[in-house]
């Protein structure tokens, strides 16, 4: 097998961020390295309040690091880059569109020819099991549902790298279950590099080829965990393994029992 030199989708090297507020400074981030491979799944975990988000948006370029600097596909992140998907925790869908004109809202804002877009839209739709519901508005949509929305219209442009902020932090257990083995499935099937931020330790784990575990403020790295399963994975068989159990246990015990339910 011939390894090939590729260079890492996302290079964060020795970070800083310092929020300049009236009254005091914030320093949120410190010290922060780290490079993901591309196709890579990484999830991160931490406290509230440690800079996970705030680490997203560097890598992102709605941020600048006060320190340090970030690298997308091997150039330098130097303003808001539109080669990125985003989904938060929120699906923030327009109520007045249907689920699949908010998708197309990706392809209208980027000007993407309309043709194609109506493609990759159908394809997406039916990767995330929304057909039969193209037509449904927002409020017609479970909160599940409207996630895959926001997971489609993320993904409409086949950004090469997807960073998702807490994006089933507002879904009940089970859909949030659902989610992670869909979102598994799509990862693998797209191949796209994936950042996620999450607070459930089982979720890091299950999606995570590695997992970023950090401290509270200011965020540093505590530790990133290599996840020792296989690239490809059943959810019910993953949650029995022996390497699933070790990895989930030793994050908790990294993050400190406090604050912690998943
Ligand atoms: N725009 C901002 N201005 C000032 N402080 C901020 C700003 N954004 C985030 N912070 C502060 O930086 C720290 C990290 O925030 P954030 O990245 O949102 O944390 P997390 O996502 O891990 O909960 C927090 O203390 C937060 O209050
Ligand atoms: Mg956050």
């Amino acid at each position: 097998m011939t390894v090939t030199q590729q260079a890492p989708a996302v290079e964060i090297d020795t970070v800083a961020v310092r929020f300049r507020a009236k009254k005091r400074d914030v320093l949120a981030l410190e010290n922060v390295s780290m490079d993901v491979r591309p196709g890579e799944f990484v999830s991160i975990v931490g406290p509230s309040g440690c800079g996970k988000s705030t680490l997203l948006k560097l890598v992102s370029g709605l941020l600048k690091p006060s320190a340090g600097a970030v690298r997308l596909l091997g150039g330098a992140v130097g303003g808001p880059r539109h080669d990125v998907g985003y989904v938060f925790q929120r699906a923030a869908l327009l109520e007045w569109r249907t689920a699949r004109k908010n998708i197309l809202l990706q392809a209208e804002m980027r000007g993407m020819p309309q043709k194609e877009a109506a493609a990759r839209a159908d394809e997406l739709i039916a990767m995330t099991g929304l057909t039969g519901f193209e037509d449904s508005l927002p409020h017609e949509l479970s909160g599940g549902m409207q996630q895959r929305v926001a997971l489609c219209r993320a993904l409409l442009h086949r950004p090469p790298v997807l960073l998702m902020d807490e994006p089933f932090g507002a879904l009940d257990a089970l859909t949030r279950e659902q989610m992670n083995v869909e979102l598994h499935r799509i990862w693998h099937e797209t191949e796209t590099t994936v950042l996620l931020v999450t607070h459930s330790i089982a979720e890091a784990v299950y999606l995570g080829n590695r997992v970023v575990v950090m401290t509270p403020r200011p965020g540093t790295i505590a530790e990133v965990i290599d996840v020792a399963l296989p690239r490809v994975r059943d959810y019910a068989a993953t949650m029995s393994q022996p390497a699933f159990a070790a990895a989930t246990s030793h994050i908790r015990d990294l993050l400190g029992a406090a604050g912690h339910n998943d």
